[in-house]
């Protein structure tokens, strides 16, 4: 399978995604990695890897629409099979999510429904939650409210920071989000019009 990762930043996910098609855990290929964001950590992430690293700057679009039908066309032009979101934080238009519905995953670091959008451990820890954590999604036009794939959690333990519990997050981070794709490029995950299956089961 072919593999489109969009990012904004460290790409410490789109890291452990790199490690597991290089062992061949992933039967797929990263074939391109595209950031909204210029001289990030990710970018040379993937220029290490040998993986055509892409910069689409959104300051040079007058609209959320005009960058993402630029986006789609670099997209494409890749022929992917899977889109993947690692960390790329923009919001998407709906025609543009629709364009790639199931196709297309996000990792969220929060146990949704919990906490859809930013500072979520912070929000966690706040609201006085015993477990954190992340989910693998594919994306709908609704923000991180697409149908879930996977999830790991963690004990918020007391005294905890926002820091710390965001780097416990991410550990499960690295350890689900290349499950899930390995079980997207093994074609035993589908978005189906009731849900999501695995190997033809409802999740
Ligand atoms: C992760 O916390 C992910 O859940 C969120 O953005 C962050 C990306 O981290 N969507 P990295 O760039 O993969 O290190």
């Amino acid at each position: 399978k072919r593999i489109v990762v969009l990012l904004s930043g460290s790409g410490s996910n789109l890291q452990a995604l790199i490690d597991a098609t290089q062992s061949g855990r992933i039967q797929g290929r990263i074939v391109a990695v595209i950031s909204n964001k210029p001289d990030v950590k990710g970018l040379e992430r993937a220029q290490d890897a040998g993986i055509a690293a892409l910069l689409l700057d959104h300051k040079g679009f007058d609209s959320r629409e005009a960058f993402d039908d630029a986006l789609q066309q670099l997209i494409d032009r890749q022929a992917p099979d899977l889109i993947i979101l690692a960390g790329f934080m923009r919001i998407l238009t709906a025609g543009f999510v629709r364009h790639y519905l199931g196709r297309m995953l996000n990792i969220h670091p929060s146990l949704l429904p919990k906490y859809k959008g930013l500072h979520t451990h912070q929000r966690a820890i706040d609201a006085g939650d015993s477990e954190h954590g992340c989910t693998v999604h594919f994306v709908t036009p609704e923000l991180d409210g697409g149908p879930l794939i996977l999830q790991a959690s963690v004990p918020v333990e007391a005294g905890t920071s926002a820091d710390q519990l965001q780097q416990q997050v991410l550990k499960c981070e690295h350890h689900i989000y290349p499950l899930a794709v390995e079980w997207f490029c093994a074609g035993r995950l589908s978005l189906t019009t009731t849900g999501v299956t695995l190997d033809g089961i409802q999740l």
